[in-house]
C-alpha cells in the first residue's frame, strides 16, 4: 500500500502530513529514511518516528473499562476510546467496541476495526460466553439457576425468550452469570425479572479473555484465537 494512505489510514495524520512527515526525515523505510510518501510499502517495515507501526487493519483490543466511562464515539460525559492513544480515535476503518457496556459497569471489554470480527464477536450463534460478577441488591430467592438455565425467560417487551445462562453462586447476594448473547441491558434486566436489583456489574471473561494483567484503564492487542481459545 501506498505509504500516505496506509499512515492515514491508521491515523498518523491526512496524507498531506504524511507527506511533510516523510520529507522531514521522520519515515523509515527498511531501514532507510524514506522521503517519498507515494512509495508503496508493507507495514511491518516502516517505522514512524523510530517507532514500529500501530497495529494494521483488522485489529482487537481488550480493555478493563473503569465506571463512568460511556461506550460511544460521541455522547456527554467520559468516552470510553479517551482512554486508548488519541491517535487510534483517527483511524479509518474506525475502532468500535464489540457490544456494549453500560456506563456503571466495568471490566473486560472488546474493541475492533473490523465489521466482521465486530460481528462474529457479538452473534449469539457462536455462544461465545460472557461472565459477569453480579453484586445483588437482594438475597438470592432460590429458583434463579433453573430460571436462567431454562431458555424460556422472556425479557419485557422483547419476543425471543433468552438463550440458556448460567449462574454460579458465590454467596446469596454475590453470583457469576454467564450469557451468550448481549441485548440491552441484559443481566439487570434478567435480575428485575426474578424479582432483584443489580447493584454493581463487572465483567470478567469475553470468551477466554479475563482481567489478568490489566489494571482498570488498561489495554492490550489480543487475537482473535485468544478471544475464543480452544475453539478456534
Ligand atoms: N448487562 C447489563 O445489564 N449491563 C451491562 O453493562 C452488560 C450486560
Amino acid at each position: 500500500m501506498r505509504l500516505d494512505k496506509l499512515l492515514s489510514s491508521l491515523g498518523y495524520g491526512t496524507r498531506k502530513d504524511i507527506e511533510f512527515f516523510a520529507r522531514r526525515g521522520y519515515i523509515k523505510y527498511k531501514g532507510e529514511i524514506c522521503k517519498d510518501a507515494t512509495k508503496k510499502v508493507e507495514h511491518e517495515d516502516v517505522l514512524f518516528d523510530n517507532e514500529p507501526l500501530d497495529h494494521p487493519h483488522g485489529m482487537i483490543i481488550a480493555m478493563n473499562k473503569p465506571k463512568g466511562y460511556i461506550c460511544s464515539h460521541e455522547d456527554s460525559g467520559r468516552l470510553i476510546y479517551s482512554l486508548l492513544p488519541d491517535r487510534f480515535a483517527s483511524r479509518n476503518p474506525k475502532l468500535s467496541t464489540i457490544g456494549r457496556l453500560d456506563v456503571d459497569t466495568s471490566g473486560i471489554i472488546l474493541f475492533s476495526d473490523d465489521g466482521n470480527i465486530n460481528h462474529s464477536l457479538t452473534s449469539p450463534k457462536r455462544h461465545i460466553p460472557k461472565v459477569y460478577e453480579v453484586t445483588l441488591k437482594h438475597p438470592l430467592r432460590g429458583d434463579e439457576q433453573k430460571v436462567f438455565a431454562s431458555g424460556t425467560l422472556m425479557l419485557n417487551g422483547e419476543e425471543k425468550p433468552l438463550l440458556p445462562a448460567k449462574l454460579e453462586i458465590i454467596n446469596d447476594t454475590l453470583v457469576h452469570l454467564s450469557i451468550d448473547e448481549g441485548r440491552y441491558h441484559q443481566v439487570k434486566r434478567m435480575f428485575a425479572a426474578v424479582g432483584n436489583r443489580v447493584e454493581a456489574l463487572h465483567r470478567i471473561k469475553f470468551g477466554n479473555i479475563g482481567l489478568e494483567g490489566l489494571e482498570e484503564g488498561e489495554w492490550r492487542y489480543v487475537s482473535m484465537d485468544d478471544v475464543l481459545g480452544s475453539e478456534s
